[in-house]
């Protein structure tokens, strides 16, 4: 059940927000679902194709440009257009188009099959002179032979022979889609690549070359298109911008078209020529199984199924399905904002990577939470960088937004000072480490990173008269609240970041002593400076209000005015798009979560009555402008035993693209709110957190359900969980016992031995 979302839409409103549910990707490519033959005329359409990480350069241009603003923005390109096909239908000289928008549409349906990894899109078609046509469009971005993008079209005559003429093209003049009515879509620089090279190989493969102005770099797409019928002559013909091949014949049984594209770029070595060799004669069901294959790999150690709600189901295989097909797995990638599937925010790596999709990752597919790691180390010397630049004397500060490691962020308040995400990253390093103990990772790399990032940190921060080490002058997650001072969440995650730069330290020394020279010598690196990290972590300020017995998010926030969110008219959200920011950093207004995020992240810190209050404090004044709340405060409702309202806020998540509640789908998915979803089962409703001393639970059933299992892994093993009302039940499927906590009791669970907890239907609350 729900594995095929499926769709008849044929309205432009609908069809352009399914370019972005309909996208194929593999972490390497992304292309929309867009439709072969096009748009009409004049109608929008985001046609686009992606390789994860290809940008280029454009100028930032500020009315008054200050000391640090970065002087250029790197933006995610549309490479090309690969996809289009046309299918022409009639005699010479009275040809009509396929399409939507001509003759007559007999039936029309799509559909995102997420079991096989495909999309497939159905239309019968009758033209103006009675010729019919059902022509089924497959797609496929391989996740096995990541520069393969296929289209397997079958055309079928449904009523007599149809002549046919396909036009398919390689289109190289393409640009970005601007919006400059929203500041989350890009507003400028829809820039051209240049076509640097289009031509025809000897084994007749059609190639286009395109490099940028400024980033240098090249992208190549090679495309071979295969007609199963005899007599069935293509010919190809060069221009400027591209190649069109062209085949007519006439159609009196069932044929298809098989059109494979290979993109590649300059960062890779050139393997283009491998796959045409190795890949051109494979049979098309040879990528369709192993794609199939993959999948099933895939839901086996990642599948979630909840009983008792089919919507929920589908959203949820649809929300990991996406950030599967959007994750980078080559370390030189990562997950962009919208991942593969549109260029909301330029295509920019935000900290939405480290706090919300990388658990999805870290625990059913450590590979990719690995290689995204990787990833931000190999851009840990623009982070040393960038701290400079920034006037620090020592350590790394990541960039808030970026494609290859320069700050991209043209606004600082809401963006360069966001610093939390140098602690951000650092605590995603810890938890892949917690969660794999894979210790010879943090040797060679995550101590290294979590050295910088305290640094930076030291840098900072300050001791004050009091003996209390603050961090002034940044901003939090919540981005209507700017350039504060001791911003709960940045000084809670810094002091962990701290507090683990000397464990590792520690860890490295007496498991890897040569190596621990190394690192000291690299970084001149001095073991008086990790009493000094201990010392800054022990004395962090992390205060609470004494009336209120909460978490002030800042050192500012309880002394002002509390932002009228009843009375704001419904069309005023997202606050963003309508009022001046000051007007905004003025009130007690949260756009996300943010001290209420710090508490699912480090729900040891304080007490449960200080959580509780400051999770009913936060969220009378927070929007949820950004998508990236609903989990966070689904996941503390939780926490707090009030499984309703996480349920109720679960809802706001998991179809959030599907049903398009944001309003703005149609520029890319959500991808931090799709992981958000995983998030709000595995670590929302089964408690799940992963800490130094183990993994632990605290399982509860929304009412709504009969039950819902999960896969994980943890430290090499594989485990099942399945909760239902009475029981909590965890199977070990591999390795070594494993001792684990629920509800505060300790559990070993042995090797295909099913260990059952009963949870009755109680919910934290009544504990
Ligand atoms: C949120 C940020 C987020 C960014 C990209 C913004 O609207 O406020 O927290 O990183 O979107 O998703």
């Amino acid at each position: 059940m729900s594995w095929v979302i499926r769709s008849d839409a044929t309205d432009l409103e609908t069809l352009l927000l399914e370019e972005s549910l309909f996208f194929n990707g593999n972490g390497y490519l992304g292309v929309r679902g867009n439709l072969e033959e096009g748009f009409p005329e004049g109608e929008t359409s985001i046609r686009g194709t992606y390789i994860n990480g290809f940008y280029d350069d454009v100028p930032l241009t500020y009315g008054e440009k200050l000391h640090g603003f970065p002087d250029s923005q790197q933006k995610q390109l549309n490479i090309m257009d690969i996809q289009s096909v046309d299918l022409w239908v009639g005699e010479n000289g009275n040809q009509e188009k396929v399409s939507l928008w001509t003759g007559e549409v007999l039936d029309y349906s799509r559909e995102l099959d997420m079991k096989n990894g495909i999309t497939v899109r159905k239309l019968h078609w009758r033209s103006s002179n009675g010729h019919e046509l059902l022509v089924t469009f497959k797609r496929l971005a391989s996740m096995t032979h990541p520069s393969l993008f296929m289209q397997y079209i079958t055309l079928e005559p449904t009523n007599g022979t149809v002549p046919v003429t396909v036009v398919s093209r390689l289109e190289g003049d393409v640009v970005n889609h601007i919006d400059t009515t929203d500041p989350r879509v890009a507003s400028g620089h829809a820039k051209r690549l240049l076509v640097w090279d289009a031509s025809l190989t000897n084994s007749g493969m059609s190639t286009v070359e395109v490099e940028t102005y400024t980033s240098g770099l090249r992208a190549k797409a090679a495309s071979s298109i295969d007609i199963k019928l005899t007599g069935a002559e293509s010919s190809s013909a060069v221009d400027a911008t591209g190649i069109t091949t062209t085949a007519s014949f006439v159609l009196s049984e069932t044929t298809t078209i098989d059109k494979r594209t290979f993109l590649t770029d300059s960062r890779k070595d050139s393997v283009s020529a491998e796959h045409q060799e190795n890949l051109i004669d494979k049979p098309p069901e040879y990528f369709f199984e192993k794609q199939t294959a993959y999948m099933r790999d895939f839901w086996k150690t990642a599948d979630i199924q909840i009983e008792g709600d089919d919507q929920l189901q589908e959203g949820i295989r649809f929300n990991m399905y996406h950030l599967l097909q959007s994750a980078g797995r080559d370390a030189q990638s990562n997950i962009s904002a919208k991942g593969l599937s549109g260029e909301g925010y330029e295509g920019h790596y935000f900290w939405d990577t480290e706090i919300y999709m990388l658990p999805l990752f870290i625990m059913t597919q450590p590979n990719i939470a690995k290689n995204l790691l990787l990833y931000r180390y190999g851009i840990l010397n623009g982070a040393r960088q960038r701290a400079k630049e920034m006037g620090h004397t020592q350590g790394a500060l990541f960039p808030w937004r970026t494609i290859s490691g320069s700050e991209c962020s043209a606004f600082f308040p809401a963006g360069s000072a966001q610093y939390h995400i140098s602690a951000d990253i650092a605590y995603s390093f810890v938890q892949y480490y917690l969660a794999t103990g894979d210790t010879d990772f943090m040797i060679h790399y995550g101590t290294e990173l979590l050295l910088e990032t305290a640094r930076l940190w030291m840098d900072t921060g300050h001791f004050d008269a009091n003996g209390r080490f603050r961090v002034d002058a940044v901003t939090g997650p919540d981005e209507y609240t700017c350039v504060v001072n001791n911003n709960y969440y940045t000084n809670v995650m810094a002091k962990y970041n701290l507090d683990w730069a000397v464990k590792m330290a520690k860890l490295v020394k007496r498991k890897a002593p040569e190596e621990w020279s190394h690192l000291k010598q690299t970084l001149a690196f001095s073991e008086s400076e990790l009493v000094a990290f201990a010392e800054a972590a022990e004395h962090m300020y992390l205060p609470v209000d004494e009336a209120l017995q909460i978490n002030p998010q800042d050192d500012s926030f309880l002394q002002k005015g509390i932002w009228n969110l009843a009375a704001t008219p419904d069309d005023q959200f997202p606050l963003l798009l309508h009022y001046h920011p000051l007007t905004l950093y003025r009130y007690q207004v949260c756009k996300q979560a943010d001290t209420v995020l710090a508490h699912f992240l480090l729900e040891d810190e304080q007490s449960e009555e200080v959580m509780r209050n400051s999770y009913q404090y936060y969220e009378q004044v927070t929007t949820f402008d950004s998508s990236l709340s609903f989990c966070i405060f689904s996941m503390m409702a939780a926490r707090f035993g009030n499984l309703d309202k996480a349920y109720h806020y679960f809802i706001d998540t998991v179809r959030m693209d599907l049903d398009n509640t944001h309003g703005n789908t149609k520029d890319g998915l959500h991808m931090a709110n799709m992981g958000g979803t995983w998030l709000s089962i595995v670590s929302g409703f089964a408690g799940m957190r992963i800490k130094e001393d183990g993994l632990f639970f605290r399982p509860q059933l929304p009412e709504q359900w009969d039950r819902y299992t999960f896969h994980m892994q943890y430290q090499g093993r594989q485990l099942d969980i399945d909760v239902t009302g009475r029981f909590f039940k965890v199977t070990l499927l591999n390795g070594a016992p494993l001792s684990f906590n629920v509800w505060d009791q300790t559990y070993t669970a042995e090797q295909n031995k099913p260990v059952h907890i009963p949870i009755g239907t109680k919910t934290l609350s009544e504990k």
